[in-house]
């Protein structure tokens, strides 16, 4: 086992004795508390539009998962407080070796990314010699490192279209998102059977209803949707394209089937539209990411204070995950979906 999940079986096995039950005097007032460590230490918060909204309101940089790599590539700050799941910060990780990176909740894992592991996909790879490996973002360091490039749903439809038309593709680990890139891109691409439990817990039934009695809504989606659903949808779009077409649309009312974290800063943004969350298959109103929804403040304060749960990485890893992120982040910077250096 390597070192890095030795650790962190290690900090998931013991939490009676682990930061997490450490005392957090009931005066402080965890905001400043924040602020105060993160200058003193030279942290950045990074938060997913995923996370509780006093978590993105308290974030030094909030993003898509595209948005957030950049990020975290580009920051001059000593450590990288990641709130977010495990991938993300990961990602972060193998961004910035140098850097310590820290995840409030070693708990904060990911339904997708668990639908693949590495040593079955590798499996799978070796029946297919002739096809390059796309891989979705959502997935851990042993998937990056068996992949050719990774994307996000952000670029995912430009590094496919970037391909000659004859290159064998498989597509992983998101049969969803891999489906609407096909559909969108004319493709054949071969797919992993993953996908997130959140995006796809989705009611269409109580979704078709809730258009019917808002005949003026739109209904935007996110690609890790399943199909039935983002037929019926009037846009499909990764969380920052999601935001930026509610701000830009000229309807007022939106029904939002993704995670509903983002519903903060959609509101934030466009503070005069009416916003309703798309429903599950469940008795809740809205989808939360369990995973995502395990950060809290309390935690965030004293990951930052204890400077723990650490994401540590055997270099070799390391390396061999970082090649399909610099052609992600090369082939974003070819098409202005990010800076670049
Ligand atoms: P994006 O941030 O790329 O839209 O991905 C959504 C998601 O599921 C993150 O976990
Ligand atoms: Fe993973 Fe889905 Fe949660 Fe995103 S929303 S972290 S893909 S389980």
């Amino acid at each position: 086992m390597e070192t890095a999940d030795k650790y962190n079986e290690l900090v998931a096995q013991v939490p009676a004795k682990g930061y997490l039950d450490m005392p957090i005097d009931p005066r402080l007032d965890l905001f400043e508390e924040i602020k105060r460590l993160k200058k003193e230490k030279n942290a950045v918060l990074l938060a997913h539009y995923y996370q509780e909204s006093e978590i993105q309101d308290i974030a030094d940089f909030i993003g898509d998962s595209l948005a957030l790599a950049e990020a975290a590539a580009k920051t001059d700050a000593d450590m990288i407080v990641f709130a977010g799941v495990h991938f993300m910060a990961e990602t972060a990780k193998i961004l910035n070796p140098g850097k310590k990176v820290v995840l409030p909740d070693l708990n904060a894992g990911c339904s997708l990314s668990d639908s693949c592991p590495p040593e079955l996909f590798a499996e799978f790879k070796a029946k297919h010699p002739d096809h390059i490996v796309i891989t979705y973002i959502n997935c851990s360091a042993g998937m990056k490192a068996l992949s050719d490039i990774i994307c996000t749903s952000s670029n995912a439809k430009m590094i496919v279209d970037s391909l000659p038309a004859d290159q064998k593709i498989i597509f992983a680990p998101d049969k969803n998102l891999g489906g609407y890139i096909n559909k969108v891109t004319g493709r054949n691409m071969l797919l992993w059977d993953g996908a997130c439990m959140v995006h796809e817990i989705f009611s269409l039934e109580k979704i078709t209803r809730l258009k019917e009695q808002h005949p003026e809504a739109k209904l935007i989606a996110h690609p890790e949707c399943e199909e039935p659903l983002l037929k019926i949808a009037d846009f499909i779009g990764s969380t920052s394209q999601l935001l930026s077409y509610v701000e830009k649309d000229e309807a007022d009312t939106f029904i939002v089937a993704t995670e509903s974290g983002i519903l903060h800063q959609m509101q934030k943004n466009a503070p005069h539209k009416t916003l309703i969350a798309a429903p599950p298959e469940n008795n809740c109103a809205c989808n939360d990411c369990p995973y995502m929804k395990l950060n809290t403040l309390e935690k965030l304060y004293l990951c930052l204070k204890y400077e723990m749960p650490e994401i540590l990485m055997e270099e070799s890893l390391r390396l061999a995950a970082k090649k399909p992120m610099d052609k992600m982040m090369e082939l974003s910077a070819q098409f202005g979906l990010i800076q670049g250096k």
